[in-house]
Order: C-alpha cells, then structure tokens, then sequence
C-alpha cells in the first residue's frame, strides 16, 4: 500500500531492533521502502539492507553535509556500489545544504554536485536531492547539468507552488514528508494543494521528522499513514487513493516492477 520513497534505517538509532522493526513494516502496509545512503559508509550498510530484505531498495550517493575533505576518488567508489545491486535503483542523497554557514563550503558542495548529477546520468539513474537554504542554487544546477535525462525527486520539499511547478515541469516529483502534518508548514500545504498528485511521492525521512501525532519521537514507515491521511484531507480524496498513487509514481520514477 504504501511506499516510503526516503528512509535511513542505517541509522544507528534503529541498532536495538532494526530486524524486528523492517520485518513489521509489511505487516503495517509498507511494501516498499528507499533507504538512502549519505556517505560511503553508510553505502555498505544501505547494500547489506537491500540483501536482507525484499521489500528494501537503496539510494547510494553523498550527503552534502559529507562532502568536506572527501576524496576524488570516492566517485570511483559510488560507482562500484552501485554496480553491485539492482537494487540500488537511485543516486542519492545529494545536494546542497546551506543551514551551516559554509561547512562545507559552497564550492565544494557545488562540485560533489555536479559530480554525482554525472554519476546518475553516466549510471542512467534517477537522482534523489537534499535541498536546506539552498533553493536557487539546487534549481539552476539541476537544469544547467541537465538532470531532466534521469530526473530524481526533491526529497522533504518544503518550499512553495511557484518553485515546485518548476521542478516539476523538468520531470522531477516532490517528497512530501512529517513536515505536512505540522500547523505552521502553511508553504507545503499550499504546494501540495495545487501540484498534481501525479508528482508527489510520501516519506519519512525516518528517524527524523515524525508526522503528528508522533512529532519528536523516532520516526519509522508505519507513519507514513499519518502524512498520507493529511494530503488527502488537503485535496480531498482518500488516503488510500494518495497510498496507491504515490506508489505507482514513485515505482515509475525508480523503475521497479
Ligand atoms: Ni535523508
């Protein structure tokens, strides 16, 4: 029923029950989950993920808070991890976040970028992208590296309509996650109000950003009920026609059968 388009269970917040909580997430409705990696160690853990559970795919790329002092040849290393499963179906998560300013510098972000927007095009693989206070940069370096060809997903977007329509008109979708439940996240609402349902995907981002009524607890893919019940309530419609929407839309974006 549902797919989690964006989760971390590599995390070492799940080490007391990582296999008795992924073995659940079926029973709760989850048929589909993402784990994306954010630097190369967390790639290994993200391939182990992919081995040990059916329902488990992965994303392998480096977070833009990772990037600093990383070496060139760490694209050499993306590529070998990618290579080793099918089920590595994204690149991701990659981007660019300015929250802490210039750590890592911006010209630094800015390269590892670029560099892994190559990967997923060289690899023929969506991109999956980690924009914080950094949406003009995030957008023109999308559309001048020509990411359209693979297209990806704005993971966690939080901005407004008029930013959203453009990223989608390149043929991306939106990440809609716990931040939808929250009162004041009045921008997404109104993002999520006028952009087809057709280009939204539902995640966790787990274990961070728990939805309401769970905000601030350790977040896991048995909440995504909660995120998709608050779009339906946005555009009136069920939260199993959002379920099964979202699903098929992220299972074309990463071309899963
Ligand atoms: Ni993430």
């Amino acid at each position: 029923m549902y797919f989690d388009s964006h989760a971390h269970y590599d995390d070492r917040q799940f080490d007391p029950d990582r296999d008795e909580l992924l073995l659940s997430l079926p029973e709760s409705g989850v048929d589909y989950v993402i784990n994306c990696a954010s630097d190369l160690a967390s790639a290994e853990k993200v391939l182990d993920l992919v081995r040990r559970y059916d329902f488990v795919y992965g994303a392998v790329g480096i977070h833009p808070e990772a990037v600093g002092g990383l070496d060139p040849e760490a694209v050499t290393s993306l590529y070998g991890y990618i290579e080793e499963s099918s089920k590595i179906v994204a690149v991701g998560e990659i981007g660019l976040d300015y929250h802490y300013e210039d750590n890592p510098e911006r010209d630094v972000q800015q390269e590892w970028f670029i560099e892994q927007i190559e990967l997923a095009k060289e690899l023929e693989l969506p991109v999956i992208v980690h924009s914080r206070d950094a949406a003009a940069d995030t957008y023109e370096i999308l559309r001048d590296y020509d990411a359209e060809q693979v297209g990806g997903v704005l993971h966690s977007y939080s901005g407004a309509p008029e930013m959203a329509q453009k990223y989608i008109d390149m043929g991306f979708y939106l990440g809609i996650g716990g931040m939808i439940t929250f009162a004041n996240a009045k921008k997404v609402a109104a993002t999520v109000e006028k952009m087809p349902l057709e280009r939204l995907l539902i995640e966790t981002d787990c274990p961070y950003l728990a939805p309401v009524p769970m905000r601030g607890k350790r977040n896991d893919s048995g909440n995504l009920r909660y995120i998709a019940e608050r779009i339906a309530q946005i555009k009136g419609v069920t939260p199993e026609e959002v379920a099964r929407v979202t699903t098929e839309n992220a299972k074309r974006l990463f071309q899963i059968q």
